[in-house]
């Protein structure tokens, strides 16, 4: 449009984003339509399958396509951190290439963990600019996290998401059957990050981890109290998530655990799960708030009691001031120039915080160490 002094031309637009996430139990039966309902119902797919997921779940996908006639090109795709980098993407991309879809209506699936889900996301981002895709997360970081949102990514120059894209996937669908094939540490590493929103957002949903999520790690969140916690996470994630999909306002609060964590991870990508990561950040923060005042020495013990209760398996080794320190002046810049560190006031509340000190980070771990400690001698004595 053309402005009033007839010296510019104006150029607004806005792209409406419309998608859902689906409980989808049975998602592979060849009975179930939902799946091949987004798209020409007939038309290719494209799947982008977890290596783990096609070794144990690999058969009832293929039946799926082969029993309803789908043709299907199924990629099979490592996961771990590791992978997630340009010569995987690169990889998906001649596969995709030898395998052409229709631009608007054969979604590209991905089937995966968090790693697989992001790298196709940015597949689908970038393919011809842009085709659809659909996420069918199979852990339970994927499940309440990674795969809910519209980011996605590669690591990238020894950063972790340097490169990425905001797309939105076409739908999310929610299948808890691939969750029990999980080994413990991934499950528990999903839960880190429930931990994470109840401490920070939904004093409930911290209650009922307390109450609850023992029994929902040694049942695979398969019973209806460990449902309750996965319904509790996702609702709360996309109450986040949904009002600042392109994070516009860069103070989040599912930042909370994303702060001290980033060096440590890129640093032990091989030792430290992004979950693990997440939580001895929340740990450290812990720390933090309650030296500031900000969470009484009750609320604090509830925290770690609930991390020993889960027995999330962290490894303290990993932790360093100096790393975490860098990490913070890293998000500095990715927060366009201030802190913005979300920390707990209470469980369930939260405040940002800018004025951060390196004394009180180093301060911070010993006072972990010492927690941790104190903890594991208390637990041999019972
Ligand atoms: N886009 C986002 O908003 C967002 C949010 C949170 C995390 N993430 C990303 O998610 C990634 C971590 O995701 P993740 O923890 O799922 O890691 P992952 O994708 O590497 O999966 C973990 C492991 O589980 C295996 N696996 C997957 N499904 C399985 C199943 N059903 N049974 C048995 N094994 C299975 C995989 O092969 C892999 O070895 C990180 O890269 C993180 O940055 C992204």
């Amino acid at each position: 449009m053309k402005s009033a002094d007839g010296q510019r031309w104006q150029v607004r637009a806005q792209r409406p984003i419309a998608y859902d996430v689906i409980k989808a139990p049975g998602l592979f039966d060849p009975a179930n339509d939902l799946l091949m309902s987004f798209g020409n119902p007939r038309g290719r797919r494209f799947v982008a399958v977890d290596g783990n997921v096609d070794r144990l779940h690999g058969e009832r996908i293929r039946g799926y396509f082969r029993q309803r006639g789908v043709e299907a090109r199924i990629a099979v795709f490592p996961g771990g951190e590791e992978h997630k980098n340009i010569e995987s993407l690169q990889e998906l991309v001649r596969a995709l290439d030898a395998f052409p879809i229709h631009r608007r209506d054969e979604p590209i699936l991905a089937i995966g963990g968090g790693v697989l889900t992001d790298v196709v996301a940015f597949v689908a981002a970038s393919y011809r600019r842009g085709v659809p895709h659909i996420k069918v997360p199979t852990t339970l970081m994927g499940y309440i996290d990674a795969a809910l949102g519209i980011k996605a990514g590669i690591n990238f120059n020894a950063n972790k998401n340097r490169l990425g894209a905001f797309e939105p996937p076409q739908a999310v669908l929610l299948d808890a059957g691939f969750l029990p094939t999980l080994p413990r540490r991934h499950l528990v590493n999903g839960v880190c990050e429930i931990i994470k929103l109840a401490v920070i957002r939904d004093a409930a949903l911290f209650e009922r981890l307390e109450r609850d999520g023992a029994r929902g790690v040694a049942t695979c969140f398969s019973e209806p109290a460990g449902e309750a916690i996965l319904d509790g996470a996702i609702g709360g994630m996309l109450e986040e998530l949904v009002p600042n999909l392109h994070e516009e306002e860069l103070a989040r609060r599912v930042d909370f655990g994303h702060t001290f964590s980033y060096g440590l991870e890129t640093l032990h990508e091989h030792r430290l799960l992004h979950g693990e990561a997440v939580l001895l950040d929340v740990l450290v923060s812990t720390c933090i708030a309650q030296a500031r005042g900000l969470l009484s020495a009750s609320e604090a013990d509830r925290i770690f009691a609930l991390v020993e209760a889960l027995d999330a398996g962290l490894d303290y080794g990993v932790l360093d001031a100096e790393v975490m320190w860098t990490s913070l002046l890293d998000r500095i810049k990715h927060r366009n120039g201030m802190q913005r560190v979300p920390m707990p006031s209470g469980i369930g509340r939260c405040v940002f915080l800018n004025d951060i000190t390196r004394a009180e980070l180093d301060a911070a771990v010993p006072a972990l160490h010492a927690r941790t400690k104190a903890n594991h001698e208390s637990a041999l004595e019972c």
